[in-house]
């Protein structure tokens, strides 16, 4: 099994070297390849997601992806946010997992992750004005919402649907091919939700949730917030699951510049995450159980240690 390795910018290297640190322990049969992506690409190739990389993206069993972005290009033509918007649509990873937990909240978040306002057109009319749109295909809404109710099988039996359907064309869309799709699942409780309230819901009264599905652009928002009611963006790990071929997993935060380089990063995102690969994307469920239960107890042991010494503590705990 050939696992792609994009270690990404800023934190990314160190908290993906502590990450295969313990894959390799709990799965060393596993091929490790390392590929270029993100800034560090742009500066070598002028693409942050270069041909090369895609392609052996595509013939892997799974990528696992550290975080991406650099101010250097905050302004320029070429992004690296660009090649990671590249990777998952032509992965077509279109069902992002993004669990939350602790303690007795556990709420899952399935975010669309290859349609939307990221995909919709975008440009410059005559007159100065900037667009972005929001295009959703029915057939689009539909698979996401099939993999949101099996999902919910396996845990609470509880969907809530976020839109914001007394405004937009695509809620009102999105919340009818949500309940034509719930007619398949009766075991399975169904809600629809406003993103607006659903903000505040998750804050005030976050443990009615157990699934919850959503469009692209809410699901990033609504994915932090239920990410800081967890533990925080540090511990928040995701999986981009397609139909068929490779998923892509890699941690919910970012590339934190301005703490790159001084192995202090918290490496529980990105090893989460390579449990979530173990999981979802190679069918290792044993193997990913084992290194789940590491990372929470070396994490619930507590104290302020460096990414390193993280590592060290989940390799202790692993043998
Ligand atoms: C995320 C990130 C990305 C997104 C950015 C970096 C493009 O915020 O994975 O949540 O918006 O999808
Ligand atoms: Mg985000």
């Amino acid at each position: 099994m050939t696992v792609v390795v994009l270690a990404g910018d800023g934190i990314g290297p160190e908290v993906m070297r502590e990450a295969l640190r313990i894959l390799e322990k709990v799965a060393p049969d596993l091929e490790l390849e390392e590929h270029a992506f993100g800034a560090q690409a742009i500066r070598d190739t002028g693409d942050s997601l270069p041909e090369e990389t895609l392609a052996a993206c595509e013939a892997s069993e799974a990528v696992l992806k550290g975080p991406i972005g650099d101010p250097e290009f905050d302004a320029a033509e070429v992004r690296p946010e660009q090649g990671m918007l590249r990777l998952r649509a032509e992965l077509d990873v279109y069902a992002n997992l993004r669990p939350s937990e602790q303690g007795q909240t556990s709420i899952l978040i399935v975010r669309e992750l290859v349609g939307g306002l990221y995909f919709g057109e975008r440009g410059v009319r005559e007159d100065g004005t900037v667009y972005d749109t929001m295009e959703y295909h029915p057939t689009q809404v539909e698979r996401i919402t099939r993999r949101a109710f099996e999902l919910a099988r396996g845990r609470r039996k509880k969907v809530v649907s976020v839109d914001k359907a007394n405004v937009l064309e695509t809620s009102r869309m999105w919340r009818r091919v949500v309940t034509e799709v719930a007619g398949d699942y009766e075991d399975v409780a169904l809600e629809h939700m406003l993103v607006d309230n659903a903000a505040m819901q998750l804050v005030l009264a976050t443990d009615q949730f157990d699934v919850l599905v959503t469009e692209n652009m809410f699901g990033d928002i609504l994915s932090d917030l239920a990410a800081s009611l967890t533990g925080g963006i540090g511990l928040a790990p995701s999986a981009s699951l397609s139909d068929a071929g490779p998923g892509l997993f890699e941690p919910v935060h970012g590339s934190a510049p301005d703490i790159a380089g001084q192995g202090v990063a918290n490496p529980m995102a990105m090893m989460l995450s390579t449990a979530l690969m173990l999981e979802h994307g190679l069918g290792r469920v044993e193997e990913a159980a084992r290194l789940r239960d590491a990372v929470w107890t070396t994490h619930q042991r507590g104290g302020d240690i460096r990414t390193a010494e993280f590592g060290d503590a989940v390799l202790t705990e692993l043998s």
